[in-house]
């Protein structure tokens, strides 16, 4: 696919990946409708992409999903067409399974995947109507595989991974293609804005996060895997880009190096 001219929906645009993608995205010329909680900061990045004028602001919350599907019906009367829908908005979560309230598990899920499958419910009928459509989610190397620290998280990865490719399987007959990208670690702020297992904030940058690879890096993998039409990309470098190849071929290995692996963040 070539994204000139295409309409391009990124939620999680106010930061991180979403933001990087919003302004390689702008950069192939598409334009982009960006989505997220915070308007001042979807602002800031409207204004550094390229062609700002064209581009739209659609503020929305995932964490409550059941109100997306009017705000997409309404919003569309402004967009007219979309052809791409990037699943991005995401929370992490940081901490031992045992020791992360259930409302914590919870709010997570909510954001990472329910939230995610309300975008895109509401906006299949318009993929739909004109025969063709990308419905591309940033899940996570975690939604392959298992570590410490990390279950809520790694749950709602596997979960939308999973609905994802069931969707394609229903969908391809319409024109409907599905994108699933599964990064690894990429310098973000996403273990600052996780939840602990209380509920608070993490605030604190993951050394595996600082020691990932640069968010423009991982954003311009993502553009080549939309041009590509591909239906799975993994992102990364290290152990973080061949964990999932470990523990397919050599599953028991895999198993004894996660158990192992003395971390908590
Ligand atoms: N960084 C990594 O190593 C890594 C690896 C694998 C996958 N990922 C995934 O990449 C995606 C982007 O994360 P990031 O790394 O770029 O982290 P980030 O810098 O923390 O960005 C997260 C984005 O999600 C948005 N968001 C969070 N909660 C939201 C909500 N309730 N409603 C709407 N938007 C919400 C944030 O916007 P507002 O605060 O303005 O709402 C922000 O734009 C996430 O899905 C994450 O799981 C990241």
């Amino acid at each position: 696919m070539n994204l000139a001219n295409k309409t391009i929906w990124i939620t999680g645009a106010s930061s991180g990946i979403g933001k990087a993608l919003a302004i390689a995205c702008s950069k192939q010329g598409a334009r982009i409708v960006l989505s997220s909680r915070n308007t001042e900061a979807l602002e800031q990045v409207k204004s550094s992409l390229t062609s700002s004028q064209q581009h739209l602001i659609v503020p929305l919350d995932l964490a409550q999903p059941e109100q997306l599907n009017e705000l997409v019906v309404n919003a569309m009367s402004q967009i007219g067409r979309v052809d791409v829908l990037v699943n991005n908005g995401g929370i992490g979560q940081r901490g031992f399974a045992c020791e992360t309230q259930l409302d914590v598990q919870r709010k997570v899920m909510e954001v990472n995947y329910f939230g995610a499958i309300a975008m895109t419910q509401a906006l299949l009928p318009f993929m739909k109507q004109q025969g063709q459509g990308t419905i591309a989610t940033v899940a996570s190397v975690a939604g392959l595989i298992g570590g410490k620290s990390m279950a809520g998280y790694s749950a709602s990865k596997h979960a939308i991974i999973g609905y994802m490719d069931c969707l394609r399987a229903e969908e391809t007959i319409n024109g409907i293609k599905v994108l699933n990208i599964c990064p690894g670690f990429v310098q973000t702020q996403i273990s600052v804005n996780a939840f602990r297992g209380d509920g608070s904030k993490f605030d604190e940058m993951a050394s595996s996060i600082a020691n990932g690879i640069a968010v423009e890096d991982c954003a311009d993998q993502i553009v080549t895997a939309l041009e590509k039409d591909k239906a799975q990309v993994i992102i990364g470098k290290g152990i973080s880009y061949w964990a999932p190849t470990v523990y397919r071929f050599f599953p028991a290995i895999f198993r004894r190096l996660a158990a192992a692996k003395n971390y908590r963040e």
